[in-house]
């Protein structure tokens, strides 16, 4: 199964998107951990990156192109679950140009929308893992222990583009980049538009249901 998951900063793609990858065994490619990864690292991609994702602003297409064609190709073939990937037209355009050169298709393209309101609430109180990348929420998931990871006992930190003035603009870059996805793929086969204002759990179920429907 080859799945799309877009919507705001927030929504909970990262969420849903590793629950979902991990029961049915597919490929999660995170666009923002794969880039926050390169900026760690130090890679020429990394260091193109870092500034465009502390501002909240999009990393250029050929950069993010290049990134995760090398992983669709690579993947498991049981399929992958792209988040945060396309975000703009030109994107959505080069996948489908690298769908048709590798002959894959997407089964479904979930569209997750949340109130405003949620999604400030959601990523100002976003907590990281340090050491495994593991997401809580100091209210809605908080860890056993605070500022420290339940799975592996790593520091928790807030990402830099966690920051209000830097939310705010990344909301602004979502409404003018990202938003017009909708209109890309709002008529294709396969598209689901899914309500994600509720708890985690009610999400989710909604989701899988959408995606084997
Ligand atoms: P990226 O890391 O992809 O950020 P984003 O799209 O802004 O999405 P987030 O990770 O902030 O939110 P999410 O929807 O995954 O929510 P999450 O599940 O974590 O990208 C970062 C930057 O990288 C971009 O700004 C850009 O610079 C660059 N970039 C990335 N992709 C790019 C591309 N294709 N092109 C160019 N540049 C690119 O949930 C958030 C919080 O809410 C968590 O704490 C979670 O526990 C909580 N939560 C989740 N669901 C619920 C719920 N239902 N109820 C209550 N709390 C919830």
């Amino acid at each position: 199964m080859n799945l799309i998951l877009f919507g705001p900063p927030g929504v909970g793609k990262g969420t849903q998107g590793e629950r979902l990858s991990s029961e049915y065994h597919i490929s999660h490619f995170a666009m923002g951990d794969i880039l926050r990864a390169a900026v760690r690292d130090a890679t020429q991609a990394g260091t193109q990156a870092k500034a465009y994702m502390d501002t909240g602003k999009l990393v250029p297409d050929d950069v993010v192109v290049s990134m995760i064609e090398d992983r669709i190709v690579t993947g498991e073939t049981s399929g992958f679950l792209l988040d945060g990937f396309p975000r703009n037209v030109a994107q959505a355009e080069a996948l489908d140009a690298m769908l048709e050169r590798h002959t894959l298709d997407l089964d479904k393209i979930v569209f997750m929308d949340a109130p405003e309101k949620s999604l400030l609430e959601r990523l100002s109180g976003r907590l990281i893992c340090r050491a495994c990348g593991f997401g809580f929420h100091r209210h809605y998931s908080p860890p056993r222990e605070t500022g420290v990871c339940d799975r592996c006992g790593g520091e928790l930190y807030q990402r830099e583009d966690d920051r209000e003035d830097v939310i705010a603009n990344r909301l602004h870059v979502y409404r003018d980049q990202t938003e017009p996805l909708l209109a890309y793929y709002g008529s294709k086969p396969g598209f689901i538009r899914l309500d994600a204002s509720g708890e985690v759990q009610v999400v989710y179920s909604a989701l899988k249901e959408a995606v084997e429907g």
